[in-house]
């Protein structure tokens, strides 16, 4: 998104909204008071302005008593709604803020116009499922969403749904990072017990970085070995590749020309900061990701079946994409997805940027060794700790920037452990050493155990996971 919107202030669509609701109001009044031509000519001049610049910053035309809806967040790079300082940048293909303790989560709920996953939600996700809820919700590492209720409320009266989720597959090697929607989307399969379908976006990839085909292709099956690895249940899990299975698939193909048709290409610019020397590819792959959360998309798992509600969860930089698929759903006749959205998994280096496979110092690997897990968290894992021994006995240690205690928040189950942890390192009784061995000693088995079952996946296993078929399950 550096590239985007050269030259042009990026406004709020809802301050133009304001401006140009004004300024209709000032032309009316003038042409009753029957004023000066000139003057008249000149406040409807800056009315038209006003109209183009609301136009790019929404990418939709204004309408008098219609505000911008959802999916105009103007390029999402904008000001915030709320009117803060824009510190931080946070979009599918960048993530970045200023600030140690990370991306401010909250100013993204209000800026993307989502709601709070609240205790409130978690208590009753934990009801209608009678599980406890996963400590990815306990400790608000999924924090935002959209009709999570009404997901709920439906569920409760024996309306069922389906997952979506993805990944784009731009190298053989995935981080930890990459694993947490994995991690979390099986679990909601096993406590809802539906089933989920798994894009991998081979065809983005290939549009976005310098690869061919082939390798992008390659790239889908062994991160689908990684995903397999997660755990998902064969019998209730599809996944497949864009480059594979669009060609064969005539209903997700007709999705896909339906949501293309309904946006435009300033839409697109708006939504995702898209410029004339983008390539069309670019342009009409947002159709691609939106296709899966309509369920006749996937006529071997609903038949025609259109109305099945679908969940997605993701990281919240896919959520431009998901604004947009729920602008346009109800303009082709779907339900709107549901949507909710997790935290960026921090690099070692700090929170200021999310993990990057690119940077092999930056992320652990799933294939990493024990020794490498090590040497790479001694050394580059970032400390909130003081400088010397006594002057951390003296002062303690700052949670809110460590990288080892926050990636023990996403992988360390046990919460009284973990707060043991938060309240010793704070005082001062913890040193960063130490926090960092328990970090080590946290993650080790869990790649270990990765690998292992890894390994146990055949290319037998990922043909059938990939193979369009029924699914068990009851809607
Ligand atoms: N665009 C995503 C990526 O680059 C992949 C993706 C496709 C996805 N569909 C999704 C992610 C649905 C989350 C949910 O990683």
């Amino acid at each position: 998104m550096t590239d985007q919107q050269d030259g042009e202030k990026a406004t709020n669509p809802m301050e133009l909204y304001e401006k140009l609701a004004a300024q209709g109001d000032q032309v009316r009044t003038l042409k009753t008071a029957k004023a000066d031509k000139d003057e008249i000519e000149a406040a409807v001049q800056l009315l038209l302005k006003l109209k183009v610049e609301y136009k790019q910053a929404s990418g939709q035309d204004y309408k008098a008593g219609c505000p911008p809806s959802e999916n105009s967040g103007g390029a999402y790079n904008g000001p915030a709604a709320d009117g803060a300082d824009d510190q931080d940048t946070v979009d599918p293909w960048n993530v970045s803020t200023t600030n140690a303790k990370g991306v401010d989560y909250d100013k993204l709920i209000v800026r993307f116009g989502s709601s709070k996953i609240n205790q409130e939600l978690v208590d009753r996700i934990g009801r209608v499922t009678g599980r406890r809820p996963h400590h990815f919700l306990r400790r608000g590492i999924f924090f935002s969403h959209r009709d999570m209720h009404q997901v709920l409320d439906a569920y409760e009266k024996h309306k069922s749904f389906y997952l979506y989720t993805g990944r784009g597959p731009s190298s053989e090697a995935m981080h930890v990072g990459h694993l947490i929607p994995f991690i979390f989307t099986k679990w909601l399969q096993d406590v809802f017990d539906i089933p989920l379908v798994i894009q991998l976006t081979d065809d983005e990839k290939y549009l976005w970085k310098d690869l061919s085909i082939e390798d992008c292709q390659r790239f889908a099956i062994e991160n689908t070995r990684d995903i397999i690895a997660c755990g998902f249940d064969v019998n209730k899990t599809f996944i497949f590749s864009d480059l594979e299975y669009m060609g064969s698939s005539p209903e997700f193909f007709r999705n896909v020309v339906k949501v293309q048709k309904h946006v435009t290409f300033n839409q697109v610019k708006g939504i995702f900061g898209f410029t004339d020397s983008d390539c069309i590819g670019k342009i009409s792959f947002p159709a691609t990701q939106a296709a899966p959360a309509f369920s006749n998309s996937f006529p071997e798992i609903f038949g025609s079946r259109k109305d099945t509600q679908c969940l997605i969860p993701c990281a919240i930089d896919q959520d431009p994409y998901f604004r947009m698929t729920r602008d346009v759903a109800p303009r082709i006749g779907y339900p709107k997805p549901a949507l909710m959205h997790s935290t960026f998994f921090p690099a070692l280096q700090g929170a200021q940027t999310k993990m990057s496979a690119s940077d092999a110092n930056s992320s652990i690997f799933l294939t990493d060794t024990p020794k490498q897990i090590k040497n790479k968290i001694n050394k580059y894992a970032f400390s909130g700790g003081k400088d010397t021994v006594e002057e951390h006995r003296k002062y303690g240690g700052n949670t809110e920037v460590d990288v080892s205690y926050m990636y023990l928040t996403f992988f360390m189950e046990d919460d009284e452990r973990l707060e043991k942890i938060r309240q010793d390192y704070a005082s001062g009784t913890l040193l960063t050493g130490e926090l960092k061995k328990i970090l080590i000693e946290t993650l080790q088995p869990i790649i270990a155990q990765h690998q292992e079952r890894r390994k146990r996946v055949t290319d037998e296993t990922v043909k059938q996971f990939m193979t369009p078929r029924p699914l068990n399950f009851k809607i």
